[in-house]
């Protein structure tokens, strides 16, 4: 008897354990080692076009990647650029499906990953001697084009950019490593021209470099692997590493190897890395450039790279970013919804969600019925929101409001705002420093908010139509 029910136990206990180990393992969240895994993923999802044709890198493969883009939404991986076989890549984060792949959660819960992220443990990096970025490496070269097929984007561009290139710094004072997208102008050569939008991280770290009269050493990483290409925009503070954040995002430390020429560790799995040094003092003529409002930036004095060596993998894949696409938007956007979102519920708990796309300087709010005490909170979150410099203008709506539908918002606009006394304009404020509707680079900003909530006991007075039962309803019941 007792024998019996051993065994009855022991079966049960190894069903059990295999039922709670299959749990663990779908909970557990997917992690890609590198860019290629990342591609082969949203392939088998269908989510990628594979461009066989041959396609020249100067406009042609721009005009088929945003093609792809706006009539497919996919991504698209090109084989043979400029005849010579060379891999390029393009439309891999334009939305937040795509992004919401990287951490095996729904669109929807996104922010809510990105959210807890915020104070989980940082990964240390962890440093390895031979990498695959290394596997190719050219130390004397003589232009940047014969190696990688670096594109031409748009029409009125000025040159080829590089526009998915991720900038490692380091700070000369503490040390501090500091990594995010800045775009490069091919100029001839081994050189090129770099943007640091004031106030960004690296900017700051260069006007050190300036201050001392020395080079500032660089690595250039491009064909990321996802977690490091979001964590270089995910606008963490200056004292934090976009390494180990990418690190506890990923659930696991990011292989580094050491530079060839300049004392930097950069991803060992990237595809692409490019080391070298920004002159302090020597500049030269950039732009035009097409830029993220989907304006042509004007011509200006920028400080010139040289680059002193090229490494990358086997069958490299460069990586390009339209610029002023859904796709950069999206890369800036997400991480900034759970930043403002956590500032926004710092104000109050009845916030539900925000909306920062399809553009990053636009931000829906989604809030709940809150007591008449607290009548006005709508503006104090539009203020809140507006303090934050990328953001333009916002609007508050009720939870009845899908804020990811703008005819929804335009809606809520219309027919819910009284703008006599709902509509906030905040003058020449702090706002976001590529705004091209400023007169000069130092103008602030002015910025709206409208909150088109009504209160609870108002709304009958502009209730939404809608028609009975309509989320039940079977359409396949009625029409053949
Ligand atoms: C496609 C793309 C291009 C960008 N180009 C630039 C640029 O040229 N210069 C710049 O300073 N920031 C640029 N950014 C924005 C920064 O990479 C981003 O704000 C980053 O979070 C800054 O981080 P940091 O302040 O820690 O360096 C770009 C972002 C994207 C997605």
């Amino acid at each position: 008897m007792v024998g019996f029910w051993g065994k009855q136990q022991y079966c049960f206990l190894v069903l059990a354990s295999f039922f709670v180990i299959s749990f663990l393992g779908s909970q557990q969240a997917r992690a890609f080692d590198d860019l290629r895994g990342f591609i082969d993923f949203l392939d088998q999802k269908g989510e990628l076009v594979t461009v066989e044709k041959a396609v020249s890198s100067k406009h042609e493969a721009a005009t088929v990647q945003m093609k792809i883009l706006k009539e497919m939404d996919k991504a698209v991986l090109f084989t043979d650029v400029d005849g010579q076989g060379r891999k390029m890549l393009g439309n891999i984060y334009i939305s937040r499906k795509m992004i919401a792949y990287m951490f095996d959660v729904k669109p929807q819960e996104l922010v809510k990953k990105v959210t807890s992220f915020k104070n989980a443990q940082r990964l240390p990096v962890k440093a390895v001697d031979a990498a695959p970025c290394q596997e190719v490496v050219h130390e004397k070269l003589s232009d940047l084009r014969e190696i990688m097929s670096i594109p031409w984007n748009y029409e009125k561009d000025a040159n080829y950019y590089i526009t998915a290139g991720i900038v490692v710094t380091k700070d000369p004072d503490t040390g501090k490593v500091n990594s995010s997208i800045c775009r490069m102008m091919y100029r001839e050569g081994r050189h090129l021209n770099i943007f640091f939008a004031p106030m960004q991280h690296n900017w700051m770290i260069f006007n050190k470099y300036k201050v001392l009269k020395q080079d500032m050493p660089v690595a250039i990483i491009i064909g990321a692997d996802p977690y490091m290409m979001f964590a270089s925009e995910s606008g963490i503070p200056y004292e934090e590493n976009e390494f180990e954040y990418a690190g506890t995002m990923k659930g696991e430390p990011i292989e580094v190897v050491h530079c060839k020429t300049v004392d930097h560790y950069v991803p060992a799995n990237a595809e692409f890395i490019l080391e070298g040094a920004v002159s302090w003092q020597e500049t030269g003529l950039e732009g035009p450039m097409g830029e993220n409002q989907r304006i042509y930036g004007p011509q200006g004095e920028l400080p010139v790279i040289t680059i002193s060596c090229v490494t990358h993998r086997k069958d490299p894949i460069y990586q390009n970013i339209l610029p002023g696409t859904v796709e950069e938007q999206s890369l800036l956007a997400v991480p900034m919804e759970a930043r403002v979102l956590q500032m926004l519920r710092n104000v109050s708990s009845r916030v539900v969600n925000i909306n920062l796309l399809p553009n990053f300087m636009n931000c829906v709010i989604q809030v709940d019925d809150y007591p008449p005490v607290q009548r006005g909170l709508g503006k104090n979150l539009l203020l809140s929101a507006l303090s934050e410099p990328w953001i333009k203008y916002a609007v508050v709506v009720n939870k009845d409001v899908d804020i990811d539908d703008p005819n929804e918002v335009n809606w809520a606009i219309s027919t819910r705002a009284d703008l006599a006394e709902d509509l906030l304009v905040v003058e020449r404020i702090w706002g976001f420093v590529m705004d091209p509707s400023r007169k000069s680079k130092e103008d602030p900003v002015t910025k709206m908010g409208i909150d088109a909530t009504v209160d609870p006991y108002e709304r009958e007075r502009c209730l939404k139509t809608d028609v009975c039962n309509y989320g039940t309803c079977d359409l396949m019941k009625y029409v053949r």
